[in-house]
């Protein structure tokens, strides 16, 4: 199949996702503030279409904008998240339109394309760009929906543990290998981190290159729900001794006790929310919607630490990490350029963030799109944001 028929599929498949998680809402629903830590899942919607009329219309195709005002409205860095119920945004309605206006026009576009010399190889990163931005924000979305706290049907979300749709894995299952919970060796020595080649990599993973690690031992797979009990019924939220300053600070600020959507039962035992539905604890899933804070303070508690990202990648490309993809997976990691970082196609999607307010989380979650789930894949976030699909794994020197 020619690329050209590939983007096309994709850009489809990812507009079926947006709509078809939006599709059970009604408009009230749709324009709702539901957090302040998240936007109306309407200003989602109008703000993917008109990141898609930037790149795929404007920059590529000399198109004219739709309407001026939607670069000030749709501009994630001009309005914080907590403020865009309140601003003039397209309704649900509109904004439905606004999309299948811009979607008909790139596919009219994308016709005309053949992807082949540098400058179309060019624009060949910049459609898939866009497809992994509509993913990306169809995971916020889902993130918005589950803090509605309202029974949400959908396929994605039929799973205790997340859905067999985008449950593929950066590395083999090493369950088996590494022995149940237990910690699997990493030889360490000189390992690449990065790529180069990737062709839909973001500016972010590249360019690729070498880093040294001490040989290390990293978890077979993401810390479950039981064990996670286990750190919250010893008393691991009232131990300051196993949290750093600033997370105590913010346990403290916040009365964390427990991870995101957990609930005591009356007989002492847990029970969690997940998309509205309350039932038991499944005491072998990973443990989600835990922050920074959270995942430092129990691998403090375990006797472990969180494993560097470059340890994770290196950990990743051997094959050593079992159950990746169920929970974005919190490293030590500040968000930083690698060396020799230029920024591309633009300096907000990465460079602006870089810097040591945000820690890196690797390998993606049961909502994240295989298109934007890879071993080099970074993303980042607050270390106190938790609504995120985010868990645990543990890493520990070698001795
Ligand atoms: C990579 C998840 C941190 O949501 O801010 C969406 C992805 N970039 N639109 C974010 C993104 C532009 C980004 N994260
Ligand atoms: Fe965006």
């Amino acid at each position: 199949m020619d690329l050209t028929e590939v983007v096309a599929g994709e850009l489809g498949h990812a507009r079926d996702r947006t709509l078809g998680l939006l599709e059970p809402f009604d408009d009230a629903d749709l324009l709702r503030q539901v957090s302040p830590l998240m936007s109306p899942l309407v200003w989602d919607l109008a703000h993917i279409a008109h990141y898609e009329e930037l790149w795929l219309l404007r920059a590529i195709a000399d198109a004219t904008p739709t309407d001026a005002r939607y670069d000030d409205l749709y501009d994630a860095f001009r309005h914080p998240r907590r403020e865009r119920s309140e601003l003039d945004i397209l309704g649900p309605t509109e904004a439905r339109a606004f999309a299948a206006d811009v979607r008909s026009r790139v596919l009219d576009h994308l016709a005309t394309v053949t992807f082949d010399g540098d400058r179309l190889q060019r624009d060949a990163f910049v459609y898939g760009m866009v497809i992994q931005h509509e993913h990306q924000h169809d995971e916020t979305l889902l993130a918005t929906i589950e803090l509605m706290e309202r029974e949400y049907e959908h396929p994605e979300v039929g799973l205790p543990g997340g859905s067999c749709a985008s449950g593929q894995q950066v590395a083999p299952d090493a369950h088996s290998a590494g022995g149940g919970n237990g910690f699997v060796a990493v030889a360490g020595g000189t390992v690449t981190i990065g790529t180069d080649g990737e062709p839909w990599a973001y500016d972010n993973e590249r360019p690729a290159h070498t880093v040294e690690l001490a040989p290390f031992r990293v978890g077979a797979r993401p810390v479950t729900n039981a064990e996670y009990a286990q750190f919250v019924a010893d008393g691991g939220y009232d131990d300051e001794r196993v949290w750093s300053p600033a997370g105590w600070a913010w346990r403290m600020e916040a009365g964390l006790a427990h991870p995101q959507g957990w609930r005591r039962e009356g007989d002492g035992s847990w029970s969690r929310v997940r998309f509205g539905h309350r039932d038991a604890l499944t005491p072998d899933e990973p443990a989600e919607h835990v922050c920074w804070y959270e995942a430092e303070a129990f691998a403090g508690w375990a006797g472990a630490r969180l494993p560097t990202e470059a340890e994770w990648e290196a950990a990743a490309r051997s094959g050593a990490l079992g159950h990746t993809g169920r929970v974005w997976e919190w490293t030590a990691s500040d968000f930083l350029p690698y060396p020799g970082f230029e920024s591309f196609p633009y300096r907000e999607y990465s460079e602006v963030f870089f810097g040591d307010e945000y820690k890196v989380l690797r390998g993606g979650s049961w909502a994240t799109h295989p298109l934007a789930r890879r071993a080099t894949f970074r993303n980042w976030d607050f270390p106190i944001r938790r609504q995120i699909f985010s868990g645990v794994r543990l890493a520990a020197d070698d001795h």
